[in-house]
C-alpha cells in the first residue's frame, strides 16, 4: 500500500469525519511556497493556500526563522495574565493595519470561528442590543456563535439546534440571483428591498446590534456584493446606529491586492475578524476595533488561554514583514490579472465554464451544464480530481465552483504550469474523456 493510503487508513480508526471535508486521499509532508509535496513523495502545486490561510506561501523562510527564534525565547506564556513583548509590538502593527479610524483596540483569539464570536460579543455587549443580521451562502466559522451566523451548508446546522438565539438572515447579492433582464442598479435595489424587509416587518432596528457580512463572500463562492448595495446597506447600519461589521478571515491579509477586502468598497467598518493568513496558518485571529466598542466587555469575558501567544504572535510580525517587502498587494492583483485572462479565454472555449470571477489572485469559477446552464457538480468533481491526478491542488466550492486561491509567492512558471494542466482537463472534459470518481457522492460540503 502507497504511504499515502497506508497513513489515510490508519487515521481513519481514530479521526471524527466531521472533522475532514472530504476531496482527495492526500496526506501532505512538506510545503514550500507554492508547493507541496505528498507522503509518497509526489509533487502539487497549491491553488488553494490552505484554505487562504497561507498567503505567504508554505514554510516562508522568514516566518521559519522567526517561528524557529521566539520558540527559543518563550513559547506560551498565557496573555490572559501577562503581556508578551512580542504581541505587544504586533497589537500596535495590526491596529495601524486595520482601515478604521483611530482609537482602535483589539483582543486576540485561536480560530476565525472565535474572532466572529467575539464579533457578537462586543456587539451586543457596546450596543445593549440581541440582534445580529448576518447573510445566506456566509461561512463564520463552526462555534456555536459562528455556525448560527453561517448559510452555506446544511451540514452545519443539522442535529445541532437550538443555535444562538437573535440572529437573523438576510439573502447576499449574488450573483445568481440576478434575473437576465435586470440591470445591475434594479439588482441592487431589488435585494436591498429584500435586506429591509425583516426591518420593516418584525425586526425593531434599534434592538439590531450588528450587521456582520463578508464584502466578498469566500466559501460561499468568491462573490463580491455590488459596490451600491454595501453602501446602501452601510448607510442604513449608520442611520440606525447598528454597527458594521466585516469577516476578513478568509479575503483579507493581501488575498484581493489590497490589506483587506473591504478596501475594495471604500467603507470603514465599526469591527473585523482577522484569522488565517494573519500568522501564515499558525492558530491566531483577532478581533479589531473601535475603542470605545473593545472596552465595552469587562475581563474575563473575552480571554482564551493561548490566544496572542509569542510564538503566533512572532509568526504574525513575520507575515506582515513578507507582505511589505514582497509587495504581495500588488503581486495578488498583478498575477491575478493573468488568472482573469487565462479563465475568461477558457470560458470562451469551453461551454461548461459558467461565470468566472476574480478580485486579486482569488476566483471562483462556476461550472455548469452545457445544456442548461445549471450547476453542474458532477463536472466539477471530475475536474478537479482529473486536476489533482496531474498534481495541481484545487477544490470546489458548493459542488460546482472552482476555488482559486493560489499562495501570493507562486511563481509566474508554477502559475503557469497549472494554467497548462488545467487547459488540459478542460480540453479533456470537453472531449468526454473524464471520469466520476467511486466515492463522489461522500465528496466536498
Ligand atoms: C470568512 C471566514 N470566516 C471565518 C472562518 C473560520 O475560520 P476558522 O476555520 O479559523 O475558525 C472561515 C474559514 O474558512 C472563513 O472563510
Amino acid at each position: 500500500m502507497a504511504k499515502n493510503d497506508e497513513l489515510l487508513h490508519q487515521e481513519a480508526r481514530s479521526l471524527a469525519s466531521p472533522s475532514r471535508i472530504k476531496y482527495f486521499d492526500l496526506v501532505i509532508a512538506q510545503g514550500n511556497g507554492a508547493l507541496l509535496t505528498d507522503a509518497d513523495g509526489k509533487e502539487y502545486i497549491d491553488l488553494l493556500a490552505s484554505a487562504s490561510s497561507t498567503n505567504t506561501g508554505h514554510c516562508h523562510p522568514t516566518v521559519v526563522q522567526a517561528i524557529t527564534q521566539q520558540a527559543q525565547k518563550l513559547i506560551q506564556y498565557t496573555p490572559a495574565y501577562f503581556a508578551n513583548p512580542i504581541a505587544a509590538k504586533l497589537s500596535t502593527r495590526l491596529t495601524k493595519l486595520a482601515p478604521i479610524t483611530r482609537p482602535v483596540k483589539l483582543a486576540w483569539g485561536n480560530s476565525g470561528s472565535d474572532a466572529n464570536d467575539a464579533i457578537i460579543k462586543f456587539a451586543r455587549a457596546y450596543t445593549g442590543r440581541q440582534y445580529i443580521v448576518t447573510f445566506t451562502g456566509a461561512y463564520h466559522g463552526s462555534t456555536y456563535g459562528s455556525l448560527t451566523a453561517s448559510g452555506v451548508s446544511l451540514n452545519m446546522t443539522r442535529k445541532l439546534g437550538p443555535l444562538l438565539p437573535g440572529i437573523i438572515k438576510v439573502p447576499y447579492p449574488d450573483p445568481w440571483q440576478k434575473a437576465p433582464h435586470e440591470t445591475t442598479e434594479q439588482f441592487v435595489n431589488r435585494m436591498f428591498e429584500a435586506f429591509k424587509l425583516p426591518f420593516e416587518t418584525y425586526l425593531p432596528p434599534d434592538e439590531v446590534a450588528c450587521i456582520l457580512i463578508e464584502p466578498i463572500q469566500g466559501d460561499g463562492g468568491i462573490i463580491k456584493a455590488p459596490t451600491k448595495y454595501l453602501q446602501k446597506v452601510y448607510e442604513f447600519a449608520h442611520e440606525h446606529k447598528i454597527l458594521f461589521a466585516v469577516d476578513e478571515v478568509n479575503q483579507g491579509m493581501g488575498r484581493t491586492g489590497k490589506w483587506w477586502s473591504i478596501q475594495q468598497f471604500g467603507l470603514e467598518p465599526d469591527l473585523m475578524s482577522v484569522g488565517k493568513s494573519l500568522a501564515s496558518g499558525l492558530p491566531l485571529s483577532a478581533v479589531i476595533g473601535r475603542a470605545e466598542i473593545m472596552e465595552a466587555l469587562k475581563a474575563p469575558a473575552h480571554v482564551f488561554t493561548t490566544a496572542g501567544n509569542p510564538l503566533t504572535a512572532a509568526a504574525a510580525l513575520a507575515t506582515i514583514e513578507v507582505i511589505e517587502k514582497e509587495d504581495l498587494l500588488h503581486r495578488s492583483r498583478k498575477l491575478g490579472r493573468s488568472a482573469l485572462t487565462f479563465f475568461q479565454q477558457a470560458q470562451a472555449k469551453y461551454d461548461f465554464i459558467g461565470d468566472v470571477r476574480m478580485y486579486g489572485l482569488n476566483g471562483g469559477i462556476d461550472i455548469v451544464d452545457p445544456k442548461t446552464k445549471k450547476p453542474s457538480t458532477e463536472i466539477a468533481t471530475k475536474i478537479i480530481h482529473r486536476t489533482f491526478e496531474l498534481g495541481v491542488i484545487m477544490i470546489s466550492l458548493r459542488g460546482n465552483i472552482l476555488r482559486f486561491q493560489p499562495p501570493l509567492v507562486i511563481t509566474t512558471a508554477q502559475l503557469d504550469r497549472a494554467f497548462t494542466i488545467l487547459d488540459q482537463v478542460f480540453s479533456e472534459e470537453a472531449a468526454q474523456k473524464l471520469r466520476l470518481p467511486k466515492n463522489a457522492s461522500e465528496l466536498g460540503w
